[in-house]
């Protein structure tokens, strides 16, 4: 039987990856401190899974503990998404931020390298890793800002850290990088555009797609920041899973390389896009005031996913329509947990 180890695994991200793999027949271990917001409501639903699923409570700041299940499980693959996962979140907190995100991401390399070196690790990176892009010309449409002579944003643009999230991920992208390159590890890493989909506990922070469908359900009003042109590729939960599982099977081609995952030009939008249709969806009209912008809010950002396709056959397929009512329909079906998990009215900041 096949074994994944998934950190975070009772995150967003984590929860579906670990379902697809239950489903898929490998024993997966999830690994979590169930800090987050909604962690708890996924690992009850991912317990209903029962057989193959273990669940061990354990923090990545702890080298010891990850070391001793690695050990213990010898997985086929490590996928770490545990984290710290918020901007604003890093610059109230920048030590624990860098200690979660940059040291944690360390100990999980390590404990590969020392108790699992057959593995292959998959790390979640982020597009912040790329900085602010203000170097890139843009242009203002009726609905949306675009790139002006770009389709998108490619795992070779330079790196730029900016704010304590993108420089302790970014510290942990490269960390995944140089196990590859000096210790011969099969690492990979991801970086990743807006991810959406079920089992999203989403903030006005992090998760802005499952905030503002929560906030509409719920009868809630938004703030709109800036003109709400604001464009990003996004992608549903289901694309970047099997973006996961291709670049596992295909490894000794992904080894050691960085991939920008999103869903490319096709599938970006902007906030007033999103908006119309999220209403058109649910016959109801967002209730919104408009706010001044905010600091580095990226008028566009659109990942270039032509590398991924070209090493391991990967392209999103989900269209943000599709994937926008599935994900309605699931909060629709999940009102009492979204209300009780406090993420309305910003009663919780995680
Ligand atoms: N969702 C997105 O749009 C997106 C975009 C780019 C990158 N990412 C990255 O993908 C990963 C997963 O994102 P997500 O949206 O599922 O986030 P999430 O917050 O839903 O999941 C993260 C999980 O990690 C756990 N965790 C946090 N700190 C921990 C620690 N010290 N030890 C053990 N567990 C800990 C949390 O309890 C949570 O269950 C993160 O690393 C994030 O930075 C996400």
């Amino acid at each position: 039987m096949k074994k994944i180890i998934i950190t975070g695994g009772c995150g967003f991200i984590g929860a579906n990856t670990a379902e697809y793999y239950l489903k898929k027949g490998y024993k997966v271990i999830v690994l979590d401190n169930l800090s987050r917001v909604g962690s708890k409501y996924n690992l009850q639903w991912l317990k209903a899974f029962k057989d193959n699923l273990v669940f061990s409570k354990i923090d990545i700041r702890n080298y010891k503990s990850l070391l001793k299940v690695f050990k213990e499980n010898e997985p086929d693959l490590i996928l770490h998404l545990a984290g710290q996962t918020t901007v604003t979140g890093s610059i109230l907190n920048p030590r624990e931020d860098f200690e979660i995100n940059a040291v944690g991401t360390f100990n999980v390399l390590e404990a590969m390298r020392n108790g699992a070196h057959k593995a292959t690790l998959i790390y979640s990176s982020t597009n912040k890793v790329m900085g602010e892009l203000i170097d890139i010309p843009i242009q203002e449409e009726k609905s949306r800002y675009s790139f002006k002579n770009l389709k998108g944003i490619s795992e070779n643009h330079p790196l730029s850290f900016c704010s304590p999230y993108g420089c302790s991920k970014g510290c942990g992208d490269q960390y995944v990088l140089d196990h590859a390159r000096i210790y011969k590890l099969n690492t990979v890493v991801f970086r990743q555009s807006c991810i959406y989909g079920s089992r999203q506990f989403g903030t006005e922070e992090q998760g802005w797609l499952a905030w503002l469908m929560s906030s509409l359900i719920f009868d809630q009003s938004v703030s709109l920041y800036g003109t709400g042109k604001q464009v990003r590729d996004i992608l549903h939960v289901s694309d970047l899973i099997s973006a996961f599982d291709l670049a596992f099977k295909n490894i000794k081609t992904t080894k050691g390389k960085a991939y920008t995952i999103g869903g490319g030009s096709e599938f970006s939008v902007s906030i007033i896009e999103f908006f119309k249709i999220l209403e058109s969806i649910s016959g109801k009209n967002f209730n919104y005031s408009m706010k001044p912008w905010r600091l580095a809010d990226q008028k566009v950002y659109i990942s270039d996913v032509s590398s991924a396709k070209k090493d391991f056959n990967w392209i999103p397929k989900v269209s943000p329509k599709e994937g926008i009512k599935d994900m309605y329909d699931w909060v629709l079906q999940n009102k009492l947990l979204i209300d009780k998990s406090g993420i309305l009215n910003n009663k919780t900041k995680k």
